[in-house]
């Protein structure tokens, strides 16, 4: 058996050329300076922005700043950005920041700026165009801003102003002239949600309108070749995985890698790699099975309550309004009782704090995890509710029809 026991990791250079191209305007439709790519959870998109976006970009001599703004749930998405850059620029500067500051150079001087590094990103401090100029300066390359999951930005206010800044700073960055071919400053957004990442692009009032949001490319039945014949140059002669059935799994279970690997080892452990192709003619519904345990368990630990706003956001997506007189008797039903705004307030902040729901700085409503509104439409429908005899009490006050109540 071979002596390597490495993780298996299947490269895209291609992809990662075609997207700098884009970027850098080295393509006949000149350069697009923004890009948000969009593809479920767990797909590969960070795996790709570090392990090919990231060494494609240095071949071209492009700095790459990469923030992950689910890095730290609790973090300010703001704050996350401002410390990516400042991280870059203290790596720049060649000095190890606890030098620095000893030596009382936490300003340092850039040309005919000063920055001061601790300070960029704050209300009195340095701008995130002055300090990603001062990159440019100091590195003498272009930057590459990669965000990874930047639908997360605009939870809150602080975030969303984070985008505006660096939206600033790609439009003063990219007139600035000299002499370079293509913009100096180029974004890279992410985000497992495409609805969320598209609020940032779609309004007029929104940092990036006008960009597009375009789906990243699945991982597909090269990378399924390529890792069956990696795990079958590890498995006994006789356990060997057909790749026509492999990449038939894959994709059975939304082309998620991590996903993939455990049903083969399960496989390859109990029954032998040779009956993959049984479980799958089982059918594609038991591979999603594991896929769905999850949501299944996530789904039986809320309150009917939550379970029911869940099922009223799925079922009017962007229109949802949790407090709605509507929605309030849609709960009701659901729950056979009266139900009051408090409780849903109540409600609401858990699933908030579960991460099953997010809501924006400006009172918009999502699943956190679209592929769970995948699992609520595919699943038997529960047990008829009895039907709720009375919605709200006679005589008791409507309920606001808009928005959280303060
Ligand atoms: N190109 C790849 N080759 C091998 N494994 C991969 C590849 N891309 C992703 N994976 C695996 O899939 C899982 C999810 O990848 P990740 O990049 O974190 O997804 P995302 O950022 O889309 O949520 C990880 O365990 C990762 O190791
Ligand atoms: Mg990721």
């Amino acid at each position: 058996m071979p002596a390597s026991t490495g993780k298996f990791l299947f490269h895209r250079p291609e992809l990662a050329r075609r997207i700098v191209d884009r970027l850098t305007g080295d393509s006949p439709f000149g350069a697009e300076p923004t890009l948000c790519l969009t593809a479920p959870r767990r797909t590969g998109k960070s795996t790709f922005l570090r392990h090919d976006l990231t060494p494609e970009l240095d071949n071209r001599h492009i700095g790459v700043v990469y923030v992950d703004l689910w890095s730290d749930r609790n973090a300010d998405p703001g704050h996350l950005v401002a410390e990516a850059i400042r991280q870059a620029l203290r790596r720049a500067d060649g000095l190890p920041v606890r030098v620095a500051r000893s030596a009382g150079l936490s300003k340092v001087g850039v040309g005919a700026t000063a920055i001061d590094i601790d300070r960029i990103g704050q209300p009195q401090g340095a701008t995130l165009t002055d300090a990603l100029g001062a990159l440019m300066d100091r590195t003498g390359k272009r930057v590459a801003l990669v965000v990874d999951e930047a639908q997360h930005a605009i939870v809150t206010d602080a975030g969303l102003n984070a985008m505006f800044a660096l939206k600033a700073a790609r439009d003063t960055l990219n007139t600035r002239d000299d002499g370079a071919d293509g913009p100096n400053l180029v974004l890279v957004l992410t985000g497992s949600h495409r609805d969320k990442l598209g609020r940032l692009v779609l309004g007029r009032d929104q940092p990036f309108y006008g960009a597009s949001v375009q789906d990243f490319p699945l991982l597909g039945r090269d990378y399924t070749d390529a890792y069956t014949a990696w795990l079958n140059g590890r498995l006994a002669a006789d356990n060997r995985f057909d790749p026509a059935a492999v990449y038939a799994a894959f994709d059975a279970v939304g082309r998620r890698p991590e996903i993939l690997a455990q049903i083969l080892k399960d496989i390859a452990l109990d029954e032998g790699a040779g009956e993959l192709r049984t479980a799958l003619s089982a059918g594609a519904q038991t591979l999603r099975g594991r896929l769905w345990q999850d949501y299944e368990s996530a789904w039986s630990s809320l309150t009917r309550l939550q379970q029911a706003v869940i099922e009223r956001l799925v079922a009017e997506e962007a229109k949802f309004t949790p407090f709605s007189a509507a929605s309030l008797a849609a709960y009701s039903a659901a729950v056979g009782d009266a139900v009051e705004v408090p409780s849903v307030q109540a409600a609401i902040e858990a699933l908030r704090r579960d991460n099953l729901v997010w809501r924006s700085a400006r009172g918009q409503y999502a699943l956190e995890d679209q592929g769970m509104a995948e699992w609520l439409k595919a699943r038997r429908p529960p047990e008829g509710p009895e039907p709720a005899q009375t919605v709200r009490e006679p005589g008791s006050a409507a309920p606001t029809a808009r928005g959280t109540p303060a």
